[in-house]
């Protein structure tokens, strides 16, 4: 299948196409971007709260607090705009987004090409796209996701949603209807997969379960120790037996973050997912991979494809830095009319600049061992060793799990990045996350202890030297956390 031509390039026929190629519109963009680009230029590194704005953000927040019965996780209201990396607050603030939104904006604020691809989208006559009313955005967007992913595995088809919730919700009914409703899940420790009442109950953690009626038979395997090597390797493929044992034909999916997001960055080498897939296609258990939020963000667009997974591959979800969320399957996995729909698949402007942002991610250089999202985490990785070293204080033996203590103290893979100072003492990296946070370095936490810190930087536009304004700030942040 080869791409064919966008429909908002081709020439004139329609009055929509005339709309769309307009010089008078062209111009008018045109126009926006320089003026955008020149405020840019006043953001150029982070800078604390202007005094005369501070009351205007305290206002916002308290109104945010009302209306929701809870406050924000972090005192953030942006101005509405950034430059790549860095973003302006309210109060007049400008810190180093390191975490955007747990990784949407993968170019970052204020990118003057997802800017154009938004405005442009505009335009269009539907604000929101779905599953009976579409224009061209919704059919190229779920092409792109269809032939990257068919590369190097059996994926044919892509149905759209608005989260990676509601992408999980379907995956798991395709793999339900191809298994005659089989009625259990096989998922692994530390995972997570979104808030619906079925989600958190997967999900492994456990105050998302809290007070929701649990309906739903998940087993859990343990997700790889690097420490233990082929011993969790082992393990995990023995785990996996006894539930094939003790459940036979009840399985309906074996769910699988190829690197957990929440769960802690955590990383496996290829041995260990082929030894349980295998084991798992073998007893019929199809193979669901949740790349939420790996999507785009390791050294391959899809993270199955760096580890040469592909082949064992039924079912696949996306979401964040593609802007609409999206469900991929086989043909043979291709459910029945009636089990999937909505209203809502996704915004105009969230097709065009998820788009906008896939291709370029594509084709600038990105990917591979030696593309810039390897480079990135290269960057990362050398100015967090020279960190730890210069401060061994602030890092002592991480204890896991299981009591085994680790002197590994930083992790992830490409724009998924992790550092574990204090231990990973829960209540010291939330009180150093606050310290970042005023000092102009927004990050999370991940891991359920150990916990880490959690970077998930807008890799599409990051230069691997503005780390070392980044760390500069951590230093002063982490000095005064007690
Ligand atoms: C692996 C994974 N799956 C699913 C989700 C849920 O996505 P959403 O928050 O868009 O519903 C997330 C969100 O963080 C995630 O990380």
């Amino acid at each position: 299948m080869s791409t064919p031509p966008s429909a908002l390039t081709s020439p004139a026929v329609t009055v929509g196409s005339a709309l769309h190629s307009s010089s008078a519109i062209n111009a008018a963009i045109s126009a926006i971007r320089t003026e955008l680009a020149a405020k840019q230029q006043l953001i150029t590194e982070a800078r604390p709260a202007q005094a005369e704005h501070k009351a205007t953000l305290a206002s916002w927040l308290a109104r945010a607090t009302e209306v929701r019965g809870r406050g924000p996780l972090y005192p953030y209201l942006g101005s509405g705009i950034g430059n790549g990396a860095l973003v302006e607050l309210i109060d007049g603030s400008v810190k180093w987004d390191l975490i955007n939104g747990i990784g949407v904006h993968m170019f970052g604020h204020g990118d003057l090409d997802i800017v154009e691809a938004s405005l442009r989208a505009s335009l269009g006559d539907l604000v929101m796209q779905g599953n009976l009313q579409f224009n061209a955005e919704a059919i190229e967007f779920a092409e792109f996701l269809a032939l990257e992913a068919a590369r190097s595995s059996r994926l044919k088809h892509c149905f759209i949603t608005n989260s990676g919730c509601m992408a999980n919700e379907a995956a798991l009914k395709v793999c339900q209807q191809k298994t005659n409703a089989a009625p259990r899940i096989i998922a692994f420790s530390d995972c997570f997969m979104g808030r619906s009442t079925t989600m958190s109950q997967i999900g492994d953690t456990s105050a998302y379960r809290q007070g929701i009626a649990l309906n739903i038979h998940v087993d859990y395997l343990p997700f790889y120790d690097a420490d233990m090597g082929q011993r969790s390797i082992d393990m995990g493929l023995w785990h996996l037996e006894q539930l094939i044992h003790r459940y036979p034909g009840q399985h309906c999916c074996l769910i699988a973050e190829l690197v957990q997001g929440e769960g802690g960055f955590n990383t496996a080498p290829r041995e260990f997912f082929v030894g349980l897939f295998e084991a798992a296609k073998k007893a019929g258990i199809p193979i669901w991979d949740d790349e939420v939020q790996t999507f785009g963000r390791t050294e391959t667009m899809f993270c199955f494809e760096r580890l040469d997974l592909g082949q064992y591959i039924d079912v696949v979800t996306i979401g964040k830095i593609s802007q609409a969320c999206a469900c991929l399957y086989t043909q043979e996995f291709n459910p029945r009319a009636g089990l999937l729909s909505g209203t809502f698949a996704a915004s105009t402007s969230a097709f065009a600049t998820g788009l906008c942002a896939l291709r370029r991610l594509q084709n600038d250089g990105y990917y591979g061992s030696s593309g810039k999202i390897a480079k990135l985490f290269e960057a990362f990785k050398q100015h967090a060793d020279a960190f730890i070293a210069k401060h061994p204080e602030w890092f002592p033996p991480v204890v896991n799990s299981l009591g085994r203590a680790s002197r590994t103290f930083v992790g992830g893979s490409g724009g998924m990045m992790r550092l574990t100072p204090f231990g990973g003492n829960k209540e010291k990296i939330g009180r150093l996350l606050n310290n970042l946070f005023e000092d102009g370095v927004i990050a999370f936490s991940a891991g359920h202890g150990p916990y880490h810190l959690r970077f998930l930087p807008a890799v599409g536009v990051m230069k691997p030297e503005q780390f070392t304004s980044v760390f500069a700030i951590m230093e002063k942040s982490f000095a005064r956390t007690t």
